[in-house]
């Protein structure tokens, strides 16, 4: 019989529970569950409700049930709903009548909102965990390549001229922001809805800020609004597709530079894939899949989302639809993970690549910047290096190529030093301020990092 029987006459039918019924995934949070119940025997203890020794049963019980999951030898029952009913039907069965005195002032509502508070912090640290060997491994390749010169883009137009750490370094920051986001989030998360009963409180006189603190966490303030919150939810959707976005631009860099006709990068054998009929194909389809499940992330936001709009107060089944699409955002990110992880391991930078792909266009900005530093407004200089691009660009020659008798035609603060001014080394040297490209700054970045 379910375990809110007894004002029923029938079972429910066979379709209905398939719909009702949240074992099949929430099951895994069968440690969290364990976990808020074990925290609150001592409030029911406090409470009068058992005595100390009643209180140890409940939890050497709990401790059992656990360790036949961990054990893999829990064995569900059908009339076993969701984990906490599962939990508490196989407790019952271990210390017999005892067990049914566990849900004395609480509710599932609270329940479920305390179990899934608990299982986004661990998935959190799962999660940052991941992030951080993610950017030591971008950390490492960024080391090794920050005197490595490459082109930079801007609307996948050749720009100037940057360092490969440089580029590597700035996903570092994305990430950085992502842990950041994480840690954040994680104080919001940190609340317990334990002692919320249904939606109205509890009876029950015991100390709450007692209780949450023994989950690691401080109490909720307002019953209602306890039982009804998954803020900490979509937050932590909002994360992952953060990071899958992230993850995503990566992915669509390596995509484009392992490209022969980029070939700045020479992904490991191990993480490319060949095509079933051209035989001479390399693919980054890890990048690919880290790029489109992007999508997937985003939809388990939106989705959630929309289910969160139009809730009137406190609990609603509704709820019970978050479990699945943070469970997917969090398992997707950690198949991922691993794998862009071992692909910056192993991935292989190309120099010359880089190098040959420079062009000298790609050194106008400094040439103005010359006649900048020797006193041109750079409103003027743009202009004046403008023409010289037009000149250079119809002779067929580079920048560096125009005879400087030419040069001074457009301006007469050009001079012979003009040639050593305008060198890809010089260029990405000059911007050495904080923040900036030139391995000067690379290396204090890479050294905060
Ligand atoms: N399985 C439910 C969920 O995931 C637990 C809470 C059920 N509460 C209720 N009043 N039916 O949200």
């Amino acid at each position: 019989m379910a375990l809110w029987g007894g004002r029923f006459e029938f079972e429910p039918d066979e379709a209905m529970r398939r719909l009702n019924d949240s074992l099949p995934f929430d099951k895994r949070m069968y440690k969290q569950d364990v976990q808020g119940s074990i925290a609150y025997t001592y409030a029911l203890h406090e409470a009068g409700i058992i005595t100390a020794e009643e209180a140890e049963t409940l939890r050497n019980g709990l401790n059992a049930v656990l360790a036949e999951f961990e054990a893999d030898t829990f064995v569900f029952i059908p009339t076993d709903e969701d984990i906490h009913t599962a939990v508490e039907r196989r407790l019952t069965e271990i210390v017999g009548m005892l067990g049914g005195k566990l849900h004395t002032g609480r509710s599932r509502n609270d329940q479920v909102a305390t179990d899934f508070r608990l299982w986004v912090w661990d998935a959190s640290t799962s999660l940052n965990k991941a992030l951080n060997q993610l950017m030591k491994s971008l950390v490492r390749q960024a080391e090794a390549h920050i005197e490595t010169i490459m082109p930079g883009y801007t609307h996948v137009q050749p720009a100037q001229p940057i360092t490969a750490g440089h580029w590597l370094m700035s996903y570092f920051w994305m990430f950085n922001r992502d842990r950041w986001r994480l840690s954040d989030a994680g104080e919001r998360t940190g609340y317990s809805p334990l002692g919320s009963g249904a939606l109205a409180g509890t009876p029950l006189m015991y100390d709450r800020e007692k209780i949450a603190d023994k989950l690691g966490f401080l109490p909720t303030q307002n019953s209602l609004d306890a039982v009804a919150d998954r803020d900490f939810v979509a937050e932590m959707l909002f994360i992952c597709s953060m990071i899958g976005v992230h993850l995503s631009r990566l992915g669509e860099d390596i995509v484009w530079y392992s490209n022969p006709n980029f070939g700045y990068i020479t992904l490991d054998d191990r993480y490319s894939t060949g095509s079933s009929l051209m035989p001479q194909k390399r693919n980054a389809d890890p990048m690919e899949l880290a790029r489109g499940k992007a999508g997937r992330l985003i939809g388990n936001l939106t989705g959630f989302l929309t289910t969160l709009k139009g809730l009137p107060s406190t609990y609603n089944k509704d709820l019970q639809e978050d479990k699945e699409a943070l469970f997917d955002s969090v398992d997707t990110l950690m198949t991922i993970l691993p794998v862009v992880i071992a692909i910056l391991e192993t991935l292989k930078l190309n120099p010359d690549k880089m190098r040959a792909a420079l062009t000298e266009d790609m050194l106008a900005t400094d040439m103005a910047d010359y006649l900048v530093a020797k006193g041109m407004p750079f409103r003027e200089a743009h202009h004046v290096v403008g023409q010289v691009v037009r000149l250079a660009g119809e002779r067929g020659i580079g920048l560096t190529k125009v005879p400087l008798d030419d040069l001074k035609k457009s301006s007469v603060l050009f001079d012979a030093d003009v040639a050593e001014w305008l060198t890809f080394e010089k260029s990405v040297a000059r911007r050495a301020n904080f923040g900036g490209t030139a391995p000067d700054a690379v290396r204090e970045q890479v050294e905060f990092a």
